[in-house]
């Protein structure tokens, strides 16, 4: 790999996904038309598409010590994503999982995940990190009732003090997803990134109805200098940057609609790869989009290999 080096911290899970024909009704009972395990965890799947893409790509999260980890490891290992900083509870954790339903008709994905006791990296595992090896950081704006979001205030803080003591060409870029609704801890990430990436449930429980809207919101919130971005489905996706512009990109439709689980983490890692490339907002974008949507029409990411994007 000669891509930028990137790393993303926060969840790595199992999703144990069942494909039905239909949607199920509460209290019934159906033959599901396929069943898999498959890595999960936002930053765990950002960590995956950024090493397809051709980044050297580094997953940093926790692990529980059990079999279910063991599966994840190797997940990561076959993608070629680096598992060298993640901190492994010994006894007594469980590995946070997803029971998830993907629905044949329009690839819909229904939730219903699990965290039961791992805690989430704090800024003390983080100081592990050699700076100085990395492009980019992405975090995962992820509260979990054992560990407050604030430790990602306070790793970011940390990325910012060494940033202002190495020259600009070597400072690390920072990008925070905020993407779980109603939870106001996650408010206090808006102005702590360079990059901030906020998701359509979050902006709608804040009252805002369109990307547009979200961004045009969510930048006044945002630190000198930072850019927002905003993925919306099948609306595609929209960015505002420091000086107030407005960048939009329709969504890419594949042929057939198949399975959307993980669109917004491919997104963010087209989005963040394309970035750490030099290119622009509004080609990062229209990149994440491109990719998101390739995403769509196929089943889990690995296929997004052999796809070529313009
Ligand atoms: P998630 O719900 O997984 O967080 P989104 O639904 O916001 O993510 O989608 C992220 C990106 O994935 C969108 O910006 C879009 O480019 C693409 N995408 C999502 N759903 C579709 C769809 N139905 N058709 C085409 N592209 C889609
Ligand atoms: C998709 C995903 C799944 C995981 C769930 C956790 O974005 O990361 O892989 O089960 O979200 O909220």
């Amino acid at each position: 790999m000669s891509g930028p080096r990137v790393m993303c911290v926060g969840l790595a899970c199992v999703d144990i996904i069942s494909v039905c024909k239909n949607y199920p009704e509460e209290d019934s009972d159906q033959r599901v038309l396929d069943f898999y395990w498959q890595k999960g965890g936002n930053a765990s799947n950002t960590s995956s598409v950024l090493s397809l893409l051709g980044a050297q790509s580094e997953y940093m999260g926790s692990f529980a010590n059990d079999n279910e980890m063991r599966f994840l490891k190797e997940d990561f290992d076959s993608f070629g994503v680096s598992t060298s900083h993640c901190v492994t509870y010994k006894t007594g954790y469980i590995t946070p999982t997803s029971v998830i339903i993907v629905n044949s008709q329009n690839g819909s994905r229904t939730i219903l995940h699990a965290s039961k006791n791992l805690p989430e990296i704090t800024l003390e595992d983080f100081k592990a990190v050699n700076l100085k090896n990395y492009k980019w950081i992405h975090f995962e704006g992820r509260p979990s009732f054992n560990t407050p979001a604030y430790e990602i205030v306070r790793m970011l803080a940390h990325i910012d003090e060494y940033n202002h003591s190495v020259p600009e060409s070597e400072q690390v870029q920072t990008s925070v997803e905020i993407e779980k609704p109603a939870r106001p801890e996650l408010d206090q990430l808006l102005d702590k990134a360079k990059y901030v990436f906020v998701s359509k449930d979050y902006s709608q429980n804040q009252g805002l109805r369109s990307k547009e809207e979200a961004v045009r919101g969510f930048i006044k919130r945002c630190r000198k200098g930072a850019s927002v971005i905003c993925a919306w489905g099948e609306d595609g996706a929209a960015a505002m940057d420091a000086e107030g512009h407005l960048i939009t990109s329709p969504c890419f439709p594949p042929e057939r609609l198949c399975d959307t689980l993980a669109a917004g983490d491919t997104f963010n890692a087209a989005t963040i790869l394309a970035l750490a490339e030099g290119r622009d907002l509004a080609e990062a974008i229209t990149f994440g989009c491109k990719v998101a949507g390739a995403k769509c029409g196929m089943q889990g990411i690995r296929g997004l290999k052999d796809v070529k994007f313009s």
